[in-house]
């Protein structure tokens, strides 16, 4: 099967020009979705605004090797190993999808506009990677799906409840699982058919729905991420007012019960957040 590229199944009623053109259109889709969410929730404008009142509150400005190393800092933690996950299964759940959607993409493009027709010998490993990309955002997918969503997980809703937030992780999870049926059941001629209308419905309500659905989080969390990092480094804290470290005698001298209870010897407050997961419904 890892010899075979699957699109070439489809010769016989697309053309590679067709099939081309469709994954030129969902990228105009995504781009469009993403343009329209902008202006319709008026995001950019709040960001920008935003950002402009937090550079006024700023007690230093950042050089721009400053700003270079937290935009360093974003792309190997925020963006590469999702550190903004606290839950360390949420976390590797949302590495095995947000990899395992790059990897299905890149070798989806690659495999229609670099080997459209099998006159072009197909590497297995460009095929062997197309699924194993699917593979990953299904197990990240399921399991996130199944047993990580707070909304099951701490909430008890039963997993076939359905509101319109989960329109991205579902069209998702059923883009890269019917493409594997469909790989997989090219041989029997109904079977293939049948995943190949699936896998294409999916894709294109998760490719045309981004102004519905959380699919352009992945571009607007690295841009929040960053801004958050300069407001700490710059000392505008997003307005809040800046008291300064807890620790340090000058502060607790300025508020009396802060070495109460926050000094170096706090009476016990608890679990916190580190109290057992609410999951008693
Ligand atoms: C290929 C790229 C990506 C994919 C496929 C992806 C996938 C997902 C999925 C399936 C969820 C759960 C959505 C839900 O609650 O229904 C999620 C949530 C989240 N993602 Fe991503 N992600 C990607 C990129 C990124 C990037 C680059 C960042 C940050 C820099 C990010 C940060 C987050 C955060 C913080 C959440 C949880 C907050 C929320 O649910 O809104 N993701 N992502």
């Amino acid at each position: 099967m890892f010899d075979t590229n699957p699109f070439h199944d489809l010769l016989g009623f697309l053309t590679p020009a067709a099939m081309q053109m469709y994954v030129v259109l969902m990228l105009l889709a995504v781009v469009a979705g993403t343009i329209i969410d902008v202006i319709h929730k008026k995001s950019a404008q709040y960001f920008f605004e935003n950002a402009q009142k937090a550079e006024k509150s700023a007690k230093r400005t950042l050089n721009g090797g400053e700003k270079a190393s937290l935009a360093i800092s974003t792309l190997t933690n925020e963006i590469l190993t999702s550190s903004e996950f606290c839950n360390p299964h949420r976390r590797m759940s949302h590495l095995l999808t947000m990899y395992g959607f790059i990897i299905f993409v890149v070798t989806t493009a690659t495999l229609i506009f670099a080997y459209p027709t099998p006159a072009e010998a197909t590497p297995g490993m460009l095929v062997a990677l197309w699924h194993l990309g699917a593979l990953m955002v299904c197990i990240g997918g399921y399991w996130f799906w199944f047993f990580i969503r707070v909304d099951l997980n701490s909430e008890g809703n039963p997993w076939y409840r359905l509101v319109r937030a989960d329109l991205f992780v579902l069209s998702l999870l059923a883009t890269t699982t019917f493409a594997l049926l469909w790989s997989f059941g090219q041989p029997y001629v109904g079977w293939g058919t049948l995943f190949f209308g699936l896998f294409i419905l999916s894709s294109t309500v998760l490719f045309c729905g981004v102004l519905w659905s959380k699919f352009a989080h992945m571009f607007f969390k690295p841009a929040a991420a960053y801004q958050k990092k300069l407001t700490k480094a710059d000392g505008s804290q997003e307005n809040l007012p800046d008291v300064g470290e807890l620790t340090d005698p000058a502060v607790q001298a300025k508020y009396p019960d802060i070495p109460t209870y926050m000094g170096e010897k706090p009476p016990y407050m608890g679990l916190g957040i580190k109290r057992e997961s609410p999951n008693h419904y």
